[in-house]
Formats: C-alpha cells, structure tokens, sequence
C-alpha cells in the first residue's frame, strides 16, 4: 500500500493531522496500537486554548465544543490565606474553554469514515523505516498479518512511549529533561465543581487542583509522592485532603460522591530537540512532555500540528518544501516558551520540602506580588490563554 502520509497514533495530534490532511486532498493513514474505545477510556487533558479549538472549526468540527465546552474567564490561585482571581479574558480580551479530551477524540473520531480519514486501530508492532531517505515505509501487525505502507513523510503523533521518537539515532538527536519528585493524583467524579473556574491551590500539605468536564462533572487533582500507590488512597481519603488543600473558601462548595475514575501521573518536563529528522516529523507527547500545571500539554500538541499541518500541505499541493524545513525550529520555540510556564507555575504552587523555609517563602513572596500586580495578572494571563502561533 502507499499513501502520502503515515501517521503513527490517534490521539488528539494524530487525528487533527489527519482531519488537517484529509480536508486538503493528501492522502494520510493513521496507524493505532489501541482499540478506539480504549482510546476513548483515558482520561487526560481539559481545558483548552483558543488556538486548539480554532483547528475544530477549521475542520467545521466545533459544534459540540461550542454547545457544550464550558468558557472559562478567570483563573484562581489559593494559598492558604488568600484567594487571587485572575480575570483573563478582561486582561487580555480572550478566554479557554473546558472541554475535555475524550469529547476531542470522540468528535474526530465520529467523522473520521465520512471524511475519509482512514485509521487502522490495534495495529501490533508499528516500525519505522527508511526515515533518512525520502521513501520511508512503516510495517505493523493486523490479525496476524503483516502490512507495509510506503509513504513519502511519517508523522510520529504516538506519544511519550511510542515508536517514532525512538526510530531517531542518538547520535542525531539532544533531549532535555526534568523528572519531578511527585506526581498527580487525579479523580473524576459526577458531582457539581466547587468553583466555575479552575483553581490551583498552594498548601503546606502540596498542591491541590479543582477543575471540571461539565456543570456536573468534576476533576480535581492532588500532588502526592511519586511512589504513591492509588490503593492507599480510598474516596474519602482524596475528599477529605482536596477539603483542606483547597481552603475555606471552595472546601464548603465541594460536594464529594464517588470515584469514576482515579490513578497517578508523575509529572516531567521533557523536550527532544529534533522533531524532524529526514522524512520523519515529531508532534505533541511523542516529541515533548510538560508538567500538567498550566494545562499546556494537549494545547502544545495542537500547536505542533497548526504549523505541521499547513507546511506538509504546501509541499504536497505548492512543491514548497520551506515550511516544512522550519517546522522543527517554529514548534520548538512555541514548545520552550509553554514549558517555561508550565515550570513556572509548578514551582509556584508545589510543595518542594527539599527548598526549605526559603523556597516556601519565596512562593509566598511571589504570591503576595501577583495579588497586587497587574503586571504580574498579564504574564499569567497571557501564557494561560495561550501564546499566539
Ligand atoms: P497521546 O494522546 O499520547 O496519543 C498518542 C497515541 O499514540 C495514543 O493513542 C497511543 O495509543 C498511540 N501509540 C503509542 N504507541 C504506539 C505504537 N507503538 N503504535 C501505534 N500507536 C501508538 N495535559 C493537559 O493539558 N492537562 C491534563 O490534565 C493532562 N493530564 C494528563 C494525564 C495523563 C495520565 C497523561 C499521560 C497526559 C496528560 N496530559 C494532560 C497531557 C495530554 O493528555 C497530552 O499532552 C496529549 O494527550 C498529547 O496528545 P498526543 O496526541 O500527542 O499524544
Ligand atoms: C486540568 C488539568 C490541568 O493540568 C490544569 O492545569 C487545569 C485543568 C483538567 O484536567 O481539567
């Protein structure tokens, strides 16, 4: 078989390349080791940036995400004794948009057979061939049998685990990496949120999220150590924590009920400094890891594909190879700059025993600024929304 181009994975930035692809005319086939509905079963990212969801109408896929997405204009941050609400959208006129990533996945999923977007789900053993010639062909496992798809570009959309990045010699590539000491431990549960918008919370116990899927869904994280085992922690154990981390002002708000999903993520920052390598490009997870404070990882994954999806297009359609020769350094400088706040914010609001009194006091410091600093609202605001493309 042949086609224009391979992509490997269908998660958000897989199934945006191919939908971007497909509405263009160029021939894709994306290439999944799951089953769709386990796809579907992850529960990750919600709250989205102005620019992801600009790729939904693109597609004239944003019906549901404007019915139901949920726009947020501010954003919290709690410490024990103060509450700063940032008013983004009066700071910087724009606002995100909660909405989760199954309903993303599900949205691009539904119309993937009408729109020819051709995805093949449980393929076993994808690999990676040729990437540094200009004929590179991907072989995978299908009930038993063996395929080969030549192509003239793979796209690598497989995640932080996946085949692509790994198919990139060391010797061509450079990573940059921080593994934190603790990790999320996040629950989803069907009950009202305490709060209408997001709130991150800073407690001597370590950082609490409150977040929301729906006016009658609720997501709220806590940082517990990365050696945690969700086993030890019972529903009413994470009620009872989010109830003192989150503070006076949202504890009397939460109602609790139970668990309908709850698991650990550790938290990282990662970035692999080569998201092209000969016929072989890198987007989202498969090319760059962000801790989750801040919301930017599926956002960052959208990005990739908002500058991969128009340059693959201009060398198919326009014979001009440019944008594609700046992909790698327009995605990164994008990557850098979210990571930034993503480090930022992390720090602000985590519990680090090992930076001592003066660490803690520093966050408390930094706290009391930005409560009082429009300034200091803007910066935050800005790279909450999302930096421009
Ligand atoms: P993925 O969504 O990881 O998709 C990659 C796809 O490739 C998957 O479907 C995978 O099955 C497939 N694949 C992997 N290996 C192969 C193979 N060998 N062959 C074929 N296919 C393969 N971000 C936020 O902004 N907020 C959050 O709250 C948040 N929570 C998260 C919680 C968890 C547990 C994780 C893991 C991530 C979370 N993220 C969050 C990050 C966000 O979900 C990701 O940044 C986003 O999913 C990236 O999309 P992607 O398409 O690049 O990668
Ligand atoms: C959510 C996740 C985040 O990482 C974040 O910073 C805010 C909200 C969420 O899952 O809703």
């Amino acid at each position: 078989m042949k086609t224009d181009v391979v992509i490997i994975g269908a998660g958000p930035s897989g199934l945006m390349l191919g939908h971007l692809l497909a509405q263009a005319g160029i021939d894709a086939v994306i290439l999944e080791r799951r089953s769709g509905e386990y796809v579907l079963s992850r529960i990750r990212a919600g709250v989205l940036e102005q620019g992801t969801i600009n790729i939904m109408k693109q597609l004239g896929l944003d019906e549901r995400l404007q019915a139901e997405g949920i726009p947020h204009d501010f954003v919290s941050l709690t410490d024990q004794d103060k509450l700063i609400k940032i008013p983004v959208r009066e700071l910087t006129g724009k606002h995100v948009v909660v909405y989760g990533q199954t309903e993303i996945t599900k949205d691009l999923m539904d119309a993937a057979p009408s729109r020819r977007v051709q995805t093949v789900y449980e393929a076993a053993d994808v690999a990676l061939h040729n990437i540094e010639g200009d004929a590179p062909f991907v072989t995978y496992e299908k009930d038993g049998e063996e395929h080969r798809i030549d192509a003239r570009f793979i796209a690598g959309c497989d995640g932080f685990h996946g085949p692509s990045r790994k198919a990139i010699p060391a010797s061509a590539s450079a990573s940059v990496e921080r593994v934190y000491p603790f990790g999320w431990l996040g629950i989803l549960a069907d009950v009202p949120p305490c709060a209408h918008e997001v709130v991150y919370a800073n407690h001597d116990n370590g950082f609490a999220l409150a977040s929301m899927r729906s006016n009658t869904r609720s997501r709220y994280y806590l940082q517990v150590p990365t050696n945690e085992k969700i086993e030890g922690w019972s529903d009413d154990r994470i009620w009872n924590e989010l109830k003192v981390r989150l503070g006076s002002e949202f504890s009397s708000n939460i109602t609790t009920g139970p668990a309908l999903e709850k698991s650990i993520a550790p938290l990282r920052s990662f970035i692999f400094e080569k998201m092209r390598y000969g016929s072989l490009f890198l987007a989202g997870d498969a090319a760059h890891i962000v801790p989750p404070t801040g919301a930017k990882g599926l956002n960052l994954a959208a990005s990739d594909i908002a500058y991969l999806a128009p340059a693959l297009i201009d060398f198919f359609k326009k014979n001009d190879p440019s944008a594609i020769d700046a992909y790698e350094a327009k995605a990164l400088a994008r990557v850098w700059k979210s990571s930034r706040f993503a480090w930022y914010l992390t720090s602000l609001m985590h519990s680090f025993p090992e930076d001592g009194d003066f660490g803690r006091k520093m966050q408390i410091a930094e706290l009391n600024y930005i409560a009082n600093s429009k300034a200091a609202q803007m910066s935050i605001a800005e790279n909450y929304i999302g930096l421009p493309l």
